[in-house]
């Protein structure tokens, strides 16, 4: 990964999509039927186990890459159970030797679009949820491709007290808090100003000198 020439996001979108408030009203309305893969429901019916046995909170982090930011928050938060989840095999399985290293975290290789149905179907008890860093599909042709245009949406939403989406791109995360809007949330979004980098991708964009922003949406108390 070469550092310090990551390029700004282009897109073609001027402001929120025209057509997001219509696809969001139509994916909180309607029955998301497209059937769970088998890959992704043995792979949580394993960590399904861990986190009915485990006595601390739980926190999810969707879209965890190589798993640096579930390290980093395994050993923020000793007492809880960290869930990676990613569908990259190649990421989750790069078993990196970084400097944040924890016994309180597991990452599971699954297609969230799946796995956010299961968590919301065994009810788990998740206080943090985090997706840092998802793909932003600029394209304006993309945007179901986003996380708050997709299908899974009205799962998004139910999972956790408090959700922390970041991005580089500031217009995600107003298309996100737009359409958390829809389904009864409020949120804010900041500048992130850590010391530390939370994730590779975060790295990569700091160290370009772009801004990166987070969205916290409270979900329920
Ligand atoms: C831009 S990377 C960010 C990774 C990490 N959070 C970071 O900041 O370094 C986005 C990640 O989302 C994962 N991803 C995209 N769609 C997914 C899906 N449907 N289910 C699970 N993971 C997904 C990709 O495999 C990729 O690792």
């Amino acid at each position: 990964m070469s550092f310090g020439d990551s390029k700004q996001i282009i897109t073609n979108q001027p402001g929120i999509h025209d057509n997001l408030t219509e696809i969001v009203n139509k994916h909180l309305t309607h029955e998301f039927k497209k059937p769970i893969a088998e890959h992704t429901r043995s792979a949580f019916d394993q960590v399904n186990e861990l986190v009915q046995r485990h006595q601390g909170p739980i926190i999810l982090d969707a879209c965890c890459g190589v798993g640096q930011s579930s390290r980093i928050l395994a050993s923020r938060y000793p007492d809880a159970l960290v869930v990676g989840v990613d569908k990259s095999d190649n990421r989750i399985s790069r078993n990196v030797d970084d400097v944040w290293q924890a016994d309180n975290y597991v990452l599971v290789r699954a297609d969230l679009n799946d796995f956010y149905r299961l968590v919301v179907e065994a009810n788990w008890p998740v206080e943090q949820h985090y997706i840092l860093y998802p793909n932003p599909w600029p394209k304006a042709k993309h945007v179901q491709r986003r996380w708050h245009g997709s299908a899974v949406f009205g799962y998004i939403v139910k999972v956790g007290k408090t959700l922390h989406l970041r991005s580089n791109w500031r217009l995600y995360l107003e298309e996100f808090l737009h359409a958390a809007q829809i389904a009864g949330y409020q949120g804010k979004i900041t500048e992130v100003n850590d010391e530390q980098p939370i994730t590779p991708f975060e790295a990569k964009y700091q160290a370009s000198g772009q801004t990166c922003y987070q969205l916290t949406i409270s979900l329920r108390s």
